[in-house]
């Protein structure tokens, strides 16, 4: 095991009806005027931005809005809530929503202090030293935004979708209020798309060259299984609350880092990744729904050992000791299955996706065949990232 530091202060509030409460904690923190951000409008269709205003001002917490974050959040509306902020003496961030929503929010949080452009800090030009903080009431499990360090955020440059990440203890957030019963409204694709993302956060961090790590594996273990058993039952009841509220803290669990603490972390899929959802504006569980199997596929000869455990111990394949990569391939069909069985797409076709376009998705993706590659597990450069799309480009075909 490596060493490591631990330390995720965000406070989670979780349960029902806690969204009522979030003025006063807004209050308890000394806060005094929100930029409440929220999304294309299903908080305003649920009644719960309404509520939460409510609670705002019953509380005293001033506020502004700023609506319409998009899935695959673009920069533009960053611009115009850091001048929100700025105009109107802001000194709190509140998240209404799921990934982009947080994403956003934490984006603005981190520009307003900031002269630059606050993109400088996603293209690695320039580092922050201070940021607002960001609070979230959580609508969706999936991202895992309402506890990591992360902001993901997309924007043209010279005609060029980047679509970058940013990860600095500056973008943990405050509290994260998570009602399991906000989610009860998401449509079961929205609700299969964050479960592909949260078992892919654990499985970046589960394959890894790192040994002695036995504990956080058997966690990556454990908490896939709760999610696989839990997400069969969300997708028939979609108002079981305890299933809802086991996803929801899955969705956490899987990525404030739990379970990747002391270990190697591989996250080449989800760069992968983020360049479909980039081009094709995908959600980005679709895409790693379709992209995580064709990355074990090319990658099961580097730690065969690996994936037959991965097999065995989560989907319960039977270990084939002579013959392990056979329980290895196996896995990944339980898993391809799995995806299917949630109504998740699994090859390029099924997301629209183009094979001639893997030229300018790698470009996109930035890697070449010297320097300039991705992953950590397996080490990968352009030709080997163009087998990973075109594995996925070809399956089903
Ligand atoms: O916009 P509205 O109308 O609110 O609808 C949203 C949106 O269309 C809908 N939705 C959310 N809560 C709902 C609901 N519909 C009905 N009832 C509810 N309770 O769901 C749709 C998707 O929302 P979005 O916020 O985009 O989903 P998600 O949480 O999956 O976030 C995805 C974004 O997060 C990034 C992704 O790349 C993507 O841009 N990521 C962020 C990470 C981080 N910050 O740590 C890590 C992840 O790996 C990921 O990259
Ligand atoms: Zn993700």
């Amino acid at each position: 095991m490596e060493n490591f530091e631990f330390y995720r202060p965000t406070r989670y509030v979780f349960g029902k009806g806690l969204e009522n409460e979030t003025g006063k904690y807004l209050k308890e923190s000394g806060f005094r005027k929100a930029l409440i951000v929220y999304g294309g409008g299903s908080v305003v269709r649920s009644g719960l931005l309404q509520r939460v205003k409510s609670s705002l001002e019953k509380n005293g917490i001033g506020f502004e809005e700023l609506g319409g974050v998009k899935p695959n959040p673009r920069a533009d509306l960053v611009y115009e809530g850091i001048r929100i902020c700025k105009e109107k003496s802001v000194d709190v961030m509140l998240a209404v929503g799921g990934g982009s929503v947080i994403d956003t929010a934490k984006a603005i949080a981190l520009g307003v202090p900031y002269e630059g452009d606050f993109f400088d800090f996603y293209l690695k030009k320039a580092t922050p030293k201070e940021a607002l903080k960001t609070c979230v009431v959580l609508t969706i499990p999936a991202a895992g935004s309402e506890g990591s360090d992360s902001t993901v955020i997309e924007k043209e440059i010279d005609g060029k979708v980047v679509k970058n990440g940013y990860s600095s203890p500056l973008n943990v957030p405050l509290f994260s209020i998570m009602n399991p019963e906000l989610t009860f409204t998401l449509p079961a694709y929205q609700t299969a798309c964050g479960i592909v993302d949260m078992m892919a956060h654990i499985m970046e961090r589960y394959f890894t060259n790192t040994t002695g790590v036995s504990v956080t594996d058997r966690t990556c273990e454990g908490l896939l299984q709760g999610i696989i058993e839990n997400a069969r039952i969300v997708i028939a009841e979609p108002d079981n609350y305890d299933a809802r509220a086991n996803i929801m803290w899955a969705g956490t669990l899987a990525h404030n880092n739990l379970c990747g603490v002391g270990r190697e972390q591989d996250w080449a899929t989800h760069h992968l990744e983020h360049q479909l959802s980039a081009l094709y504006d995908v959600a980005h569980g679709a895409g790693l729904a379709v992209m995580f199997p064709a990355w074990m596929e090319y990658n099961l000869k580097h730690d065969v050992m690996r994936f037959a455990q991965f097999a065995s111990r989560v989907f319960g394949c039977s270990m084939d000791f002579e013959d392990p990569e056979r329980t290895a391939r196996e896995g990944i069909s339980a898993l391809r299955e799995f995806y299917k069985s949630i109504g998740m797409p699994l090859s390029f076709k099924d997301i629209g996706a183009k094979a001639e376009d893997i030229p300018l998705l790698l470009n996109m993706l930035g890697v070449d065949d010297e320097n300039r590659t991705e992953g950590k597990f397996v080490t990968l450069h352009r030709s080997d990232c163009e087998q990973i799309y075109s594995i996925a480009a070809r399956y089903g075909s």
